[in-house]
């Protein structure tokens, strides 16, 4: 069963129906695209103690989570009293993600590379702190708990800082997610994202990517969930790959372990890559969307087997091959996104899409209303397309997008151009 419902959530289920382990996948609660190859059923991924009723019910073998909410809200902890196996770290371990401050400090203690920091309980210590200008400006104010991607803001003179620290602390703008907060400095760099599967001990790379935030081309524009991925990067060469590993995967899930929580799932690694080295922006829990899209078909054997190791504490395997090829996903998204978003619209094109040589449709937000499918929210759908090089894979995707139409969709247009200037070099 994979728990979830958007297009990572039907990249894995994909990924896992093709495989020969696995007799029969279920999706909880699924969409649209899902449906049309898998069973889904209806959930509540919020609600961990109806998700185990809904296992034992439908005879469960493996679970695997792709959302952070219910890793957060103790999922892996309910499948684990209940006997059940799931992939995905326990509340404890989840605090990863779901709070930026046990984030930062764990990091601390682990000699991570990671920000300068200080975590905030009261807003007149933090005013003091941006007043004082002890990191300089720009500075960067986190909310500490989960905030859907939006907790983040990048001060870049004293006024902005105070007016970010008055909304967060005083204004309750991020709700209880911003009561504690994170001032640190501003890193510049290019953002990787690297991607392991970790049994609780050990780690599996099984890929980087690049995300592509803002909504606007060239990186213009508010934060989004993410409206483009490319993979692999170009940026990450053996010789970084290592450093990564050994200074930041191996050293986290040691202490973790440590610790007393040991980190079994995807651990997804959000870098900067500045000039003194590889730095933590920041980490998640599970992997990501749209980056799953471009990462999961690079995996040239069979993953499901690693998973269930990985969930029973025993993954073997250090490596997994990987396909020498490229892939770029694109996300449609629906009018109005990131503020908001349009739904209802019809959509078409689909299928024409996924007929496109080298093109696989995920969808998002898209419903089924009396036999049409319909956008349903922000991302809708991830086209992907693959191909020796960037340049085919790029001409692949858009030439997926241009099939699909629906009234009020935007999508960047430049999703994988910096791959073609990074592998330039
Ligand atoms: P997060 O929600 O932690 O992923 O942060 C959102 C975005 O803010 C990241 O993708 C970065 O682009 C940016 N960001 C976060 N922390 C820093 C930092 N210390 N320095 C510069 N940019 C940052
Ligand atoms: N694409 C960013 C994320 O999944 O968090």
């Amino acid at each position: 069963m994979v728990i979830g419902g958007g297009a990572r959530e039907h990249a894995l289920v994909a990924r896992l129906a093709s495989e020969p382990d696995a007799s029969e996948v279920i999706c909880a609660p699924g969409n649209p695209g899902i449906s049309a190859i898998a069973r889904t059923v209806p959930a509540d991924v919020s609600r961990p103690d109806t998700l185990v009723t809904l296992a034992a019910r439908e005879q469960i073998d493996f679970t695997v989570v792709g959302p952070e909410a219910p890793l957060s809200l103790g999922i892996a902890d309910c499948f684990a009293a209940d006997n059940r196996l799931l992939l995905g770290p326990t509340a404890a371990a989840a605090r990863l993600e779901s709070s930026k401050a046990f984030a930062k400090a764990f990091m601390d203690r682990h000699a991570v590379p990671t920000a300068r920091f200080r975590v905030f309980d009261s807003a007149d210590e933090a005013l003091a702190c941006v007043r004082s200008g002890e990191f300089g400006f720009p500075v960067v104010l986190k909310a500490d708990g989960l905030a859907a991607g939006k907790g983040v803001v990048i001060a870049n003179d004293e006024a902005q800082a105070e007016a970010g620290v008055t909304a967060a602390m005083i204004e309750g703008r991020f709700g209880d997610a911003g009561s504690r907060l994170v001032i640190e400095e501003c890193l510049t760099g290019p953002e990787v994202s690297f991607f392991v599967i970790s049994d609780g001990m050990r780690a599996l790379p099984i890929g980087t990517a690049q995300d592509h935030k803002r909504i606007f081309d060239d990186d213009g524009g508010p934060n989004t969930g993410g409206m483009g991925a490319f993979a692999p990067s170009p940026l990450v060469d053996r010789a970084m790959h290592a450093r990564v590993m050994r200074d930041i995967v191996e050293p986290v899930l040691a202490g973790m372990s440590a610790e007393g929580y040991p980190f079994q799932g995807f651990l997804y690694v959000g870098l900067m890559l500045t000039t003194s080295g590889p730095k933590v922006i920041e980490f998640n829990v599970r992997l990501g969307d749209p980056e799953a899209q471009v990462i999961l078909p690079l995996l040239a054997a069979p993953v499901l087997p690693v998973l269930i190791a990985a969930a029973r504490g025993q993954m073997l395997q250090s490596a997994i091959r990987l396909s020498e090829e490229k892939l770029v996903g694109v996300v449609i998204a629906s009018r109005g996104y990131p503020e908001s978003a349009d739904s209802g619209r019809s959509i078409s094109g689909i299928a024409d899409a996924e007929r496109t040589a080298g093109v696989s449709v995920y969808h998002a937000a898209t419903a089924s209303r009396n036999g049409q499918l319909v956008t349903a929210g922000g991302r809708v759908l991830t086209v992907v397309g693959r191909g020796d090089t960037f340049a085919d894979a790029i001409d692949r995707a858009y030439a997926g997008v241009a099939r699909i139409s629906f009234d009020g969709m935007q999508y960047r247009k430049d999703i994988g151009k910096k791959a073609l200037l990074e592998d330039r070099r």
